[in-house]
């Protein structure tokens, strides 16, 4: 019997396996039909997938791009571990307890998720004031309406995976804009904002305009959006010239040699570190101590 319903649920999955391969092969080729009619065509020609930037704007990725992209990425790592463990943690490792306001007490795995938030949060505001302050916002925030049909124009190529080619040192294209955007501008915001609703120090008085309940279906789903972005974001930079998009934000040059790769393999390697320490209770309760009391929990 058991072994009947394997065999059912095997050729069924084969089967979907093999409409959905035939469903992306119709979409993937219907739309290099379309993309190839006259006025396609034109459309492409006219809005090729990456709007115009203002006139005057500097080429490269300055340094302190690269530095707090690196942090953030960094960062964003340990929020989501720690995130993670909160959420999933039967029992706490060690209760952390403020000597200043006796009732704010919380698990350590939230001690380090609310201490890495204010880090990654210094580490934002450093990014977004220097952005507007070197004219750098202009490559990520849309200045003009025609980003519209140029992502719409990259969004066509990409599905015809025929991708737009981008050349990261001097503009992004429109569907890269818009995310980045996204990224920085609203999904930041709203994590912060929900984070801090669900955290001792919201004021109480406050509450009336933001329920708790609508912050904490929101700071979930938040964090899926995260984890998209940085899945596709890193699947197209590694797949669209991954040693020239590696030079560009990791190294800070126009070119296509392994330096940047080297000082992302270095990131990266600091991000399984910060992965797994944030497991180890005697590490953090050492830090912890330094701003309150700690009591560990037996295990
Ligand atoms: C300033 C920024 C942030 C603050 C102050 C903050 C604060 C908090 C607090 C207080 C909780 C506990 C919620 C509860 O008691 O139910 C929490 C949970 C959580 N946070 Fe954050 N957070 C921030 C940013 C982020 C970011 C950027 C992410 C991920 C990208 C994230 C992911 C999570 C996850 C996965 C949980 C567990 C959610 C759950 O239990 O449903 N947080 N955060
Ligand atoms: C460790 C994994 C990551 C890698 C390898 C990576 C790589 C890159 C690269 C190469 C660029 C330049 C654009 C391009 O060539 O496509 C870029 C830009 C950008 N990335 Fe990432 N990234 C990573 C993680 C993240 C994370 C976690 C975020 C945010 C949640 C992020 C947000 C951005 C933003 C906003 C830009 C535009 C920066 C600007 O010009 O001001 N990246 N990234």
């Amino acid at each position: 019997m058991r072994r009947k319903t394997t065999w059912v649920r095997g050729s069924a999955l084969l089967l979907l396996t093999a409409a959905l391969g035939v469903v992306g092969w119709c979409v993937i080729f219907g739309v290099r039909a379309v993309l190839s009619t006259d006025v396609l065509e034109a459309f492409l020609a006219a809005y090729p997938g990456e709007a115009p930037l203002p006139e005057g704007t500097a080429e490269g990725i300055p340094a302190f791009v690269s530095w707090t992209h690196f942090l953030n990425a960094f960062f964003l790592v340990l929020i989501i571990r720690s995130g993670l463990r909160y959420r999933f943690e039967k029992r706490a490792g060690g209760l952390w307890t403020s000597r200043r306001v006796k009732k704010r007490r919380m698990s350590l795995a939230l001690w380090t998720h609310i201490g890495v938030d204010l880090l990654w949060l210094a580490n934002g505001i450093v990014f977004v004031v220097l952005l507007f302050a070197s004219g750098h916002w202009v490559r990520v925030v849309p200045t003009t309406w025609e980003i519209v049909p140029n992502a719409i124009s990259a969004g066509l190529q990409y599905v015809s995976l025929d991708w737009p080619t981008h050349h990261s040192w001097v503009n992004y294209n429109a569907l890269q804009q818009l995310s980045y955007f996204a990224i920085v501008f609203l999904a930041a915001p709203v994590a912060a904002l929900t984070g801090w609703r669900l955290s001792t120090f919201w004021p109480t008085t406050l509450n009336r305009f933001f329920p708790g309940s609508a912050a904490k279906a929101l700071h979930w789903p938040t964090m899926l959006f995260f984890v998209a972005f940085v899945v596709v974001h890193v699947f197209l930079v590694l797949t669209t010239g991954a040693l020239r998009n590696l030079d560009a934000m990791y190294a800070g040059r126009d070119s296509a040699t392994w330096v940047g790769f080297w000082v992302f393999a270095a990131s990266a390697l600091a991000m399984v570190v910060g992965w797994f320490a944030v497991r180890r209770d005697d590490w953090i309760s050492r830090l912890a101590k330094l701003f309150g009391d700690v009591r560990m929990m037996k295990r």
